[in-house]
């Protein structure tokens, strides 16, 4: 949650935030703000965008040094008062902050009775006035930040200026990122490195308790008890191209367009013909190890958990192996048995959810051993975890998860592959899916051809206020998923069902006025699902069905039809009309596509 940028160098800086800003607004976007340094501290803030807030920033907002963020709000509502930057009371130092300060009560307290008056409802703003408190008597900006940050209690990704030490920043992380970007004579730090990724490829990740100190010409990290650790900066193989909308109209759209690319990916180098078996040598398991495992937990949130459900229902299939997704933020909260013979795996997009990152640490603290399937190279969770698969699949900008859902069931097609090939899969199996897989991006691609006619669909159910989605076993996470795309962006109410509990409540609720999508793919279940489809209809509701052919007259009102694959890999392509079907659904009625209300691409709070 909330984008922090910094940079210190020649340039002026104000452009190069506001820029970077605009990159990270899809991690928050209630409010905006930026300072500089310029013989004092000059400071920009206000509730709304980053586009917002530039109009408010005048050509004369001149500064070589300074720090933005954009803000996804916890602590007091979005407000201008509450957007950061904040200050301390004599306005030397300014803080940008993600994540939150357990602790901001308490020490909001004790700053009060010291005679420190407070101006926002924000636990950032204890920073400011921590590190005021000290820093005229400290012989660095990074000393009085880092005693500062032995009285809070929390998580935060910081970055603080200073307006007497005009050259420098420091930025500190514990529990949200923060990566430092080198340039020619100059220097970025930021939460994500889409925000300077026009300037360099070359970054720094600080691990949770670093501290670091930016200056034109360089940086020095340092442990939280002083010392200097030495870092080796990575390349980052992403360009500023993947961050534009690529002359499509939302990041959305170009995003699930980009499946045809991001799936081959994913699956790049990993499929072994000889033995029809998969390449995963990321997973760092000897074949021993593959077969120890006797169960498998997969941990997400939100539609990585419906990933998972995919990859559990792959892991049974494929390799006999009992497995079950489970969401993390319930699992870290329940004292989870932690079994040696189980194999963990964590999935994340971004691999900073700070639920899933917290379920990890929990696994390890106990002893587990867990992998992960993550798209964000080089993230937290990449690496907390014991090994794992990259998706590959790019940047994913808008808030809605598209290519990186198609990429992680991908990836868990070939895990499955991978594990059932050392138990019982047989060759002839395994060369059905290794050759399953190889189609799926021309089918993925056939399916986009429909865009025209699920755009017309969509706007045809856009008119309902709540929509039901039903599917049996392999097509019940695809419904799940489906629901919780059309939710998030276009608001419409919709419940996800197994199709077989349809009887016993949630058909109470069907009628002419809620219409269904029904995933009804050709597999051995397909006349389960036909029944089921006949009950719907029965009580007059509307029925989108969404499989393999076309029903018997009157089954269904509409029928979008997908290719064939594999019914093993079927849910991944029965997935994509219903991306198409939330994104255009969200256009007819005019929402904020990319970016949703109230909600964050990174949930890095609790
Ligand atoms: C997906 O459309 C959602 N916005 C959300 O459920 C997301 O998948 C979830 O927050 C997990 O994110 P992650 O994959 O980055 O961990």
């Amino acid at each position: 949650m909330c984008g922090i940028v910094a940079y210190v160098g020649p340039k002026d800086a104000a452009p190069i935030l506001l820029e970077g800003m605009q990159r990270l607004e899809y991690r928050g976007y209630d409010s905006a703000g930026i300072v500089v340094s310029n013989k004092g501290l000059k400071v920009r803030k206000c509730k709304g965008r980053v586009a917002d807030l530039a109009q408010t920033v005048p050509a004369s907002f001149k500064g070589k040094v300074g720090i933005g963020h954009t803000r996804w709000a916890t602590h007091g509502a979005p407000s201008d008062v509450n957007a950061h930057p904040h200050l301390s009371a004599d306005e030397r130092i300014a803080v940008v902050h993600n994540g939150i300060i357990e602790n901001a009560n308490e020490l909001r307290g004790r700053l009060q009775a010291d005679g420190v008056r407070f101006v926002s409802e924000t636990d950032t703003e204890v920073l400011a006035h921590l590190i005021a408190a000290t820093v005229k008597e400290t012989a660095s900006l990074e000393e009085a930040v880092r005693l500062a940050l032995k009285r809070v209690v929390g998580t935060y990704g910081i970055a603080v200026i200073d307006a007497e030490r005009p050259g420098e920043i420091v930025v500190a992380r514990n529990g949200s990122p923060i990566v430092l970007g080198i340039g020619e004579k100059e220097m970025f730090a930021a939460s994500d490195v889409a925000a300077m990724i026009r300037y360099t490829r070359q970054v720094v990740h600080l691990e949770d308790g670093e501290l670091a100190v930016i200056k034109a010409d360089g940086f020095n990290t340092f442990s939280s008890d002083a010392r200097e650790t030495a870092k080796e900066p990575l390349t980052v193989d992403w360009d500023a191209g993947h961050f534009d909308t690529g002359g499509y109209e939302h990041y959305l759209l170009k995003e699930i367009s980009e499946q045809p690319d991001t799936v081959a990916r994913t699956l790049s180098g990993r499929i072994d013909d000889r033995f029809h078996v998969s390449h995963l040598g990321g997973l760092n398991m000897d074949p021993r190890e593959t077969r120890s495992f006797r169960r498998v937990k997969i941990i997400g949130c939100g539609s990585a958990y419906y990933s998972g459900q995919i990859g559990a229902q792959l892991i049974e299939e494929l390799a006999r192996i009992p497995a079950d997704a489970e969401p993390a933020s319930e699992f870290r909260y329940r004292n989870p048995v932690i079994d040696p013979d189980t194999l963990y795996v964590a999935i994340s997009q971004s691999g900073e959810t700070y639920d899933t990152l917290a379920a990890v640490q929990e696994i390890k603290r106990k002893g587990g051993r867990v992998i992960g399937i993550v798209n964000a190279v080089g993230s937290a969770i990449a690496r907390e975890v014991d090994g794992g698969v990259y998706l590959h699949a790019g940047p994913e900008v808008s808030v809605a998860s598209t290519k990186a859902f198609t990429s992680t069931a991908v990836a868990f097609a070939l895990i499955a592959l991978h594990f059932g090939r050392v138990h019982d899969l047989s060759p002839a199996d395994g060369r059905r899916i290794c050759e399953g897989l190889r189609r799926l991006p021309a089918q993925i691609e056939e399916i986009l051809k429909q865009g025209d006619r699920i755009a017309e669909l969509a706007r045809k159910y856009a008119t309902y206020p709540s929509i039901m989605f039903v599917g049996r076993v392999r097509g019940y996470p695809v419904a799940r998923e489906g629901a919780q795309k059309l939710k998030e962006i276009s608001y419409i109410h919709a419940e996800a069902y197994p199709a077989s509990e349809l009887k016993h409540g949630p058909l109470a609720l069907i009628g002419p006025e809620m219409p269904t999508v029904a995933i009804v793919p050709d597999d051995e279940l397909l006349d389960k699902n036909l029944t089921t489809l006949g009950e719907i209809h029965a009580r007059g509701g509307r029925v989108l069905m969404v499989g393999h052919r076309e029903p018997e007259a009157g089954l269904a009102d509409d029928v979008i039809v997908v290719p064939k694959n594999e019914i093993e890999l079927d849910p991944i392509l029965l997935t994509v009309p219903l991306q198409l079907l939330a994104y255009h659904a969200a256009v007819a009625l005019g929402r904020d596509v990319d970016k949703p209300r109230n909600l964050a691409k990174s949930v890095t709070v609790e």
